[in-house]
């Protein structure tokens, strides 16, 4: 089906409006802008307008950011626990969805979902150094030493070593800190403040590969996200 049609069809453009908004740079069509409005488009393509993708168009992946709660472990199933995937899952009965990277029980904030296992590999391949954001609240100031430390490079307890990191003070509060991972090690910030003899009290993920977590999605909620959000975490 011609584009133009196919657009006016699935939300209620009329075939000239639809034909502005093609020229215009505003369609993309499996992930690519596409101008010219007798473009032939599959079934099966996936059709966003303004980084919306429309409704009834296939997606042959699906990807969620969710800001996870505090008590929601970061799996697709648990005995004992809700997870991250029971979340959604009401919406996707038929996707085998996993979140793409862990965080605590007692961590919040942005967890990618989908079930796209080549961009999650992508994500998680610790030599392509996905940057990771996050809201740190300390038990103890920030100091000198744990910031000289972190850009150098932490030696956790056990003898692992840990890549370049950077942590730098939020605000006022000299407890609450933001600190950028290169890499995900299991509990790595709380076990890379615990060199210092400090404790974490609160860790909220703000931010993945660039993208931000909305701040408009209060815990527990979660959306799809855009075609521009999607296309960032691609080219990471
Ligand atoms: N580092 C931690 O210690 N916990 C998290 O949840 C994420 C990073």
């Amino acid at each position: 089906m011609r584009l133009d049609k196919y657009l006016s069809e699935r939300t209620g453009l009329t075939r000239s409006e639809s034909r502005k908004a093609i020229t215009k740079g505003r369609v993309v069509v499996d992930g690519v802008v596409c101008r010219k409005a007798d473009t032939q488009v599959a079934e099966t393509a996936a059709v966003a307008v303004d980084g919306t993708p429309l409704a009834g168009s296939y997606q042959k992946y699906v990807y969620i950011m969710l800001n996870k709660p505090e008590g929601v472990v970061s799996a697709s199933r648990d005995k004992r626990d809700t997870t991250v995937v029971d979340l959604v899952a009401a919406d996707y009965p038929r996707r085998a969805l996993f979140p793409a990277g862990r965080l605590d029980k007692t961590s919040t904030g942005f967890v990618l979902l989908t079930d796209d296992g080549g961009l999650a590999h992508d994500l998680l391949a610790p030599a392509h150094h996905v940057d990771k954001v996050y809201q740190v609240t300390l038990d103890t100031p920030l100091t000198e030493a744990m910031q000289t430390g972190f850009a150098a490079g932490v030696t956790l307890a056990d003898g692992q070593q840990m890549a370049p990191a950077e942590v730098e003070p939020l605000g006022e509060d000299p407890c609450t800190v933001q600190v950028t991972l290169h890499q995900g090690v299991y509990h790595q910030i709380k076990r890379m403040f615990g060199v210092y003899g400090a404790g974490v009290n609160a860790l909220h993920r703000c931010a993945i590969g660039g993208v931000a977590l909305d701040p408009a999605l209060a815990p527990g909620e979660w959306r799809k996200l855009t075609v521009e959000e999607l296309h960032q975490l691609q080219q990471r």
